[in-house]
């Protein structure tokens, strides 16, 4: 087998810790010996083992003279974990191929030259577009600090996202939802607006076997959640965040009693202050958010330029209705030359529905 065929392996492997390695990247690891793969891992959970370790530990033979591919460089820093260029020297691996680069600054390249500088050749950047691809929101986290935040909504073909009545449940047929439930998975936290909550009660939780809760954070900058809302009964086993601008302390208690936390932000023209959060949210750890606002809020969040990636599902329904409302509301732009730009889109068909997916680009608005 080639190098690509290997590291292919390892990128399958990496993929199996998705959801549970945030705010770690994911990792794969493959050992091979005389054209054999003698050991295999990754990196299951964050505070666990390093990819690169969970396959030393799996290797049946010694792995003195073998090839190690591992989707990213090495770390040769101490973290929740002793550095893995020190295993590799040990195990007497001659050969390491790498796909990404690891973009965190107190390994950048030093992983790499570590081990070259102790006679192991080192071959970069095989399969580095897939292997970059698979920890996208490592990548934005570390080089921002920030949450990577993915803007998820469903809609009819004639863009609406609830019926002239406010129902909104389901526009969307069972594989679709299946898949916002693996994002919920995905993604470490999600967030939505006091409107969607009082509109709507739900319980924002992950329905997969064997899932993992997002964190819930909802926008509410006058405490207008209702106690016995969804989110509020379950607050004691699911974290849940009110983000407000009330100062008022007095009116915390019902919330901080049923296991809410409350996040008290700065307030701009739409409500909290979307950026500050963003801010606070990543210096506590948390790398992602899943946005399945309301209209108001998707507006306001792409206003404020924390949005990276817009994922609409597209029913083949219509809804019809003046009323009835759109994914983004807001005062929109006015010109159609202008309005927030979206790259590298992607299609992908869910039943009967489907995905399109694209990047948005450096938040490029403006008004004619
Ligand atoms: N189909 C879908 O994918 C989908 C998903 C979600 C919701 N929905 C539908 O959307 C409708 C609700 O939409 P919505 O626009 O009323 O609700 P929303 O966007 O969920 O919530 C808006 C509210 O959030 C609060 N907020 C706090 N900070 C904010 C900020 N920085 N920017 C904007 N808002 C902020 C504001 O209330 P305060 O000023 O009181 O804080 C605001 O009125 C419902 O009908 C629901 O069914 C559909």
């Amino acid at each position: 087998m080639k190098d690509e065929e290997y590291m292919k392996l390892a990128l399958e492997l990496a993929g199996r810790g998705v959801g549970r390695t945030s705010p770690n990247p994911m990792v794969g690891a493959v050992i091979v010996k005389a054209g054999r793969v003698i050991g295999q891992g990754w990196h299951r959970r964050y505070g666990g083992l390093h990819g690169e370790r969970e396959a030393l530990a799996d290797c049946r033979e010694s792995p003195r003279g073998a090839v190690l591919y591992v989707t990213l460089e090495p770390c040769c820093h101490t973290g929740k974990q002793p550095p893995c260029t020190e295993a590799i020297l040990e195990s007497g691996i001659s050969r390491v191929v790498t796909g990404s680069r690891d973009p965190n600054p107190l390994v950048s390249g030093k992983g790499i030259k570590y081990l070259r500088d102790h006679g192991i050749q080192v071959d970069e950047g095989i399969l580095k577009d897939e292997c970059d691809g698979l920890n996208y929101v490592f990548f934005h986290y570390i080089s921002t600090g920030r949450p990577y935040v993915v803007m998820k909504y469903a809609m009819t073909m004639d863009g609406k996202i609830a019926t002239r009545t406010g129902q909104s449940q389901w526009i969307t047929g069972e594989n679709a939802r299946r898949r916002v439930h693996e994002d919920r998975h995905r993604y470490s936290a999600i967030m939505a607006g006091v409107g969607t909550v009082l509109q709507d009660n739900p319980s924002l939780t992950c329905r997969m076997e064997h899932g993992v809760n997002p964190v819930r954070i909802i926008c509410d900058s006058r405490l207008r959640t209702p106690v016995d809302a969804e989110v509020v009964l379950t607050a004691r086993s699911v974290p849940t965040i009110l983000a407000t601008c009330c100062r008022e302390e007095g009116r915390y208690k019902p919330y901080v009693n049923a296991g809410c936390r409350i996040l008290p932000l700065p307030s701009t023209e739409g409500g909290v202050d979307l950026k500050e959060l963003t801010n606070r949210l990543g210096r506590e750890g948390i790398d992602s958010i899943l946005l399945e606002g309301g209209g108001t809020l998707n507006w306001s969040s792409l206003e404020s330029g924390i949005v990276s990636r817009v994922q609409a599902y597209i029913a083949p329904k219509i809804f019809g209705g003046g009323a009835a409302k759109s994914p983004v509301g807001g005062l929109g732009t006015s010109c159609p030359d202008h309005g927030f730009r979206l790259k590298n889109s992607r299609v992908t068909a869910l039943g009967g529905d489907f995905l399109i997916e694209s990047e948005v680009d450096n938040h490029v608005y403006g008004n004619c």
